[in-house]
This record gives C-alpha cells, structure tokens and sequence, in this order.
C-alpha cells in the first residue's frame, strides 16, 4: 500500500495531480514536438510524413479535419491556421458525424485525423470511410504504434509524451503545434508566405516553449481568480478568430473536471443568445489579447460589465484597455496572432484545475469520463 503510495507520487512528479504535471510539461513537449523538425537556421521544416507525400498537399483542393473531443479543438485552430499560412480550403468534422453523413470525400481530398490516442472508435471509422472513398489520410496522434497511426496512410507525432490526465492538455497545445508545423510548411512550398514571413514564424515558435513558462508564472494569481469562481453554476467563455476554439476548450475542461456547465463562444455570437444569460452570477471568461479584433472583444467586454457579468479577462502583457472593466485579469506573453492559442489556453486549463482541486474533484478521473472511448 506505502510502496504503491510511493511509486504514484513519484510517477507525478512532485505534482499533486497527473494534470498539473502535463500542463507545466508543456514547455518541454511543445519543445519535442518541433525539435529535429523545425531547422530555423536553415529555413526549414522536415517532417518526413509531409515530405514524402507533398504532392498530395499541395495539389488537395480541400482539407478535412476529422477529431472527437480536445483533438477536434485542436483541429479548429488548424482550421484558422491552415486557411491563413497555407491557404487551402479547410473544414473540421466531428469523426461522430462525419461518419454516419454519407459525406462528399474526394480523391484529391486530404483528411487529417486528429488523435492523442490514437485509439477513438468513432475517428477511426471516419478514417475507413476516407480511405474506402479514395482521400489519402494523414494521422496525428500522441501515442506511438496506435491504431490510428496504424491506419493512416502517413502521419506526423506529437511526441507530447503519455498523458495520464482524462482531461487533455500537452495534447492540445502539442497537436497545435505540429498542425502549425504543417501549415507553415505548406505555406512556404505554395508561396503563400513569404521566406522572411516563414522565418519569423519560426523564430516565434522556437519562443513559444519559454513564453509559457512565463504564463506559469501566474498561476498563483490564478488560484486566486479559481477562489472566486468556484462556486458559480454556470460559466461563459468567449473568443474570436484563433482563440475561438481556445473559448470552446476552455469551457471543455472547467465541464470535464468541475462539472460546473461551461459554454464557449464566439464573442460575436453573444448577442445572438448567451448574452440573455449575462447577470451578477455570471463569470464571463474572456480572451482578448492584443491581436486579433482586439477593439471588438473589447466592446464585448464591455456589454457584458453593462450587464454586470463578472469578467475574467486573458490579456496580452501590458494591456491597458480591459484592465480598466475586467475584474480580473491575467496575463499572457506577446506572439503572433497564430500561436495565441498555445499561450491563451495556459491560464484556462490552471483555472479549471484550480477550481475543481477547491470543489473536491477527482481531477485526473473525471466521473463517467475515459481517457480514450475505444467504443461508439
Ligand atoms: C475522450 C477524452 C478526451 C479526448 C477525446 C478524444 O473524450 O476524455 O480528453 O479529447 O476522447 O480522444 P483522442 O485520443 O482521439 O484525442
């Protein structure tokens, strides 16, 4: 009983939980991800699951995304991400639904299954079905030898290393990064960046690892805002463009782990209907960093304090303009537009854990939650 007690502490790291270890290994995974890939002194991107099949990319009139869960969040961020750099037409399905549509797959279609385990029952069917159908399918996954790396025709690691926690977290950001890999791969082959915008790219993301160390570095400010919070019933979280599906994901996690019930949102949207809900009781969790219609969430953030929402707002270093109307705000480091994403999530993914250590919760086994549903 002591030595298993031992042997899991170990096996944490010094870390209460498995998830809080997976959210500060994230400088490190992002870091395993790129390395030996990503060449910024070259100029270049080697991943040889691209290389060897680039044709396929750069003639595919569309890219599909297929993924359940965390890994479909990940693909929504490609979705901006490849649609920017690389210019090609991309849409994100739910594996769940993508396989029971009788969708339109082409042979000059490229599908991307997005996977940490590699093992989801559902992505996987939508994988046979685009094979059946003629696509060449390209897998990322986490787990090495899986399933689904098994049965994609290529595929790039995320090398994120085994995560334990039910609710994903290096997946994610590891996932983003290697789609982010690809997309500004695609894009120097195309033209569709420039050499000198590809290289800031990549001086950027090689910044990234760091950059989130230093949003760590709020996460006793963030047990602060998780003290306040951990009460409410509902919560709201809103984003726009790339951070968008960060919103989407953050509210994710708080359901998964809290159990507290959490939409995300476009900011845009919310005057189309969750805006009705807006009141005192109601955190709004905002993400709102300098690039990206920074002035347009702004005027969100305002309507929801007219309406006397509490505003947890994620701003960029500095920020000036939310700082005056947020309640609280935390912090993030300056990168491009396209990398926000692996810095916004940081902060969501402490609050959720935070909360849900408050509320009792077994954080790293959620109730009725499995780590990878190998069943439909
Ligand atoms: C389950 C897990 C999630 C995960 C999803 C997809 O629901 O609890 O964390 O995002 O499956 O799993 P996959 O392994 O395919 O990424």
């Amino acid at each position: 009983q002591e030595l298993q007690m031992n042997l899991d502490q170990i096996e944490k790291g010094g870390f209460d939980h498995f998830m809080l270890k997976e959210i500060y290994e994230q400088p490190e995974a992002i870091r395993d991800t790129y390395r030996g890939r990503m060449l910024p002194e070259k100029g270049l991107i080697k991943m040889a699951g691209i290389d060897d099949h680039i044709s396929k990319f750069l003639n595919a009139k569309r890219i599909i995304i297929v993924a359940c869960g965390t890994s479909w969040h990940a693909g929504l961020v490609a979705e901006y991400t490849f649609e920017d750099l690389a210019r090609i037409p991309v849409e994100v399905e739910y594996a769940s639904e993508f396989r029971y549509r009788n969708p339109v797959i082409n042979k000059d279609d490229v599908v991307i299954a997005i996977s940490q385990s590699g093992e989801t029952a559902d992505t996987m069917a939508a994988i046979n079905l685009a094979k059946e159908n003629g696509a060449f399918v390209f897998g990322v996954c986490n787990v090495v030898g899986s399933s689904i790396s098994r049965a994609t025709d290529a595929g790039a690691y995320t090398h994120a290393g085994p995560e334990i926690g039910v609710a994903s977290t290096k997946a994610f950001t590891t996932q983003i990064t290697v789609l982010s890999l690809i997309a500004l791969k695609l894009g120097k082959e195309k033209g569709s960046i420039s050499n000198s915008d590809f290289n800031m790219y990549l001086n950027e993301l090689e910044l990234i690892p760091a950059k989130i160390e230093q949003a760590l570095e709020s996460n006793n400010h963030i047990i602060q805002v998780a003290d306040f919070y951990k009460n409410a019933r509902n919560c709201l979280y809103l984003g726009r463009g790339f951070n968008f599906p960060v919103a989407l994901e953050g509210a994710l996690k708080l359901k998964e782990i809290s159990y507290i019930h959490a939409e995300g949102y476009p900011a845009a949207e919310m005057k189309h209907g969750p805006i009705a809900l807006i009141d005192e009781e109601m955190p709004v969790v905002v993400i709102a960093t300098k690039k990206g219609h920074y002035e347009k969430v702004v005027s969100n953030v305002q309507e929801i304090k007219s309406r006397k929402g509490k505003i947890i707002a994620v701003v960029t270093q500095g920020d000036q303009q939310v700082k005056k109307i947020a309640d609280h705000v935390i912090e993030i480091p300056d990168t491009f537009e396209a990398f926000t994403p692996l810095l916004t999530t940081i902060p969501l993914q402490l609050i959720s854990y935070h909360i849900a250590v408050m509320l009792d919760k077994n954080v790293d086994q959620p109730r009725n939650l499995a780590k990878s549903v190998t069943v439909e």
